[in-house]
C-alpha cells in the first residue's frame, strides 16, 4: 500500500496492492458530494444499521457489509466509497486492479485472497473499482478457463467476509458480473446521470461564493443537461477560469463556452 500523508500503515499481507486513505483524507474528498435521493436513503439506512449493531446481533439478523455500485462513469461511485470511510471513521483501502490481476491467474486468485485477508484483519472500507474485471460471469468467459477460479475465490472471500470492514465494489458493466457474485451483495446502488434538481444542487456547490450573474445557476443547470457530475465539475471550473481571466463575475456565457470547449457529449457517446 502506498503511503499517504505520512501515515504508517499496518504491515499486512497484500498491503502493497492498494492505496490507503485516512478518514481525514476521505473527508477532504467528499466535501461536495451530492447523492441522488434513493442512494442517499440506502446509505443512511446502511449507516443506521451499523450504529445499531447490538440490536441486530440480538435479533440474529446479519449486518450488511457488502455494497455494489453500478452506473456510468463520473456519477460518484468512487466518491461514495470515500464518503463511507469518512462516515465510519475508518480508512479507505483502494485496491489497485492492475496489481491484483496477474498474467498467471492462479496468482490473481491468491491476490484476491490477500486483500480480503487484509480487510478482515484491520477494519477498513475495502474498495474494488472496475469490479467486472475480476467478477466476470463464468459462462461468458472464454478468455481463460482459469478465470473461473478467480471468481470462485472471490465467492469464497465474500462468504467469509464477516468482520468490521465494509466491502465496496463498483462497475460500469454490471450485466457482465457473475450472477453468484451479484447475489452475495446485500446492498446495491444504481448511479445515473443527475436530473435537473440534482444538477442545480451540485452546480450551486461548485460555484460556491464565486460572484455570479443572477441567471447563471438556473441557466447552467439547463445547459449542462446530460452531463455527469464529473463533467459538470470540469465545465464549471473552466468557466470560473474564464471569469477570473476577464476579471468578471461568472456568467451563463462562461458556462456555455466552457461546455462547448469541454465537449462532454462526445466523450459520453464513446463510453456509453
Ligand atoms: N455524486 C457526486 N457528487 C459530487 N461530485 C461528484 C459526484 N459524482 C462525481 N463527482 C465528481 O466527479 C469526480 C469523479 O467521480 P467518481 O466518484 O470517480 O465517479 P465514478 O466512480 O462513478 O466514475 C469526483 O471526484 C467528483 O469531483
Ligand atoms: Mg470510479
Amino acid at each position: 500500500m502506498s503511503k499517504n500523508n505520512n501515515n504508517r500503515l499496518p504491515r499486512a499481507k497484500g498491503s502493497e496492492m492498494a492505496t490507503f486513505y485516512t478518514p481525514k483524507d476521505c473527508a477532504r474528498k467528499v466535501k461536495r458530494i451530492v447523492f441522488q435521493p434513493e442512494n442517499r436513503r440506502i446509505i443512511k439506512e446502511f449507516l443506521t444499521i451499523l450504529e445499531m449493531k447490538e440490536k441486530f446481533i440480538l435479533h440474529d439478523v446479519p449486518i450488511p457489509n457488502k455494497i455494489v455500485m453500478f452506473g456510468p462513469p463520473g456519477t460518484g461511485k468512487t466518491l461514495t466509497a470515500f464518503y463511507m470511510a469518512q462516515q465510519l471513521d475508518i480508512p479507505l483501502v483502494l485496491v489497485r486492479l492492475d496489481t491484483i490481476i496477474h498474467s498467471h491467474l492462479g496468482e490473481t486468485a491468491s491476490n484476491v485472497r490477500k486483500i480480503f485477508e487484509y480487510a478482515k484483519a484491520s477494519p477498513c472500507v475495502l474498495f474494488l473499482d472496475e469490479f467486472d474485471a475480476i467478477a466476470r460471469t463464468r459462462e461468458n468467459n472464454d478468455e481463460v478457463k482459469e478465470m473461473a477460479r478467480v471468481v470462485n475465490t472471490l465467492l469464497q472471500c465474500l462468504d467469509e467476509f464477516e468482520c468490521d470492514s465494509i466491502f465496496m465494489a463498483a462497475t460500469n458493466l454490471q450485466e457482465e458480473l457473475d450472477h453468484a457474485v451479484w447475489r452475495r451483495f446485500d446492498t446495491k446502488m444504481t448511479y445515473g446521470m443527475p436530473d435537473e434538481a440534482t444538477r442545480s444542487e451540485y452546480i450551486r456547490l461548485l460555484i460556491g461564493d464565486f460572484e455570479k450573474e443572477e441567471q447563471t445557476l438556473k441557466q447552467a443547470s439547463m445547459s449542462l443537461k446530460d452531463c455527469s457530475f464529473a463533467d459538470m465539475e470540469q465545465i464549471v471550473l473552466k468557466a470560473k477560469r474564464k471569469a477570473i481571466i476577464e476579471s468578471s463575475m461568472l456568467t451563463s456565457e462562461h458556462i456555455r463556452y466552457s461546455f462547448e470547449e469541454y465537449k462532454p457529449h462526445l466523450i459520453a457517446g464513446v463510453i456509453s
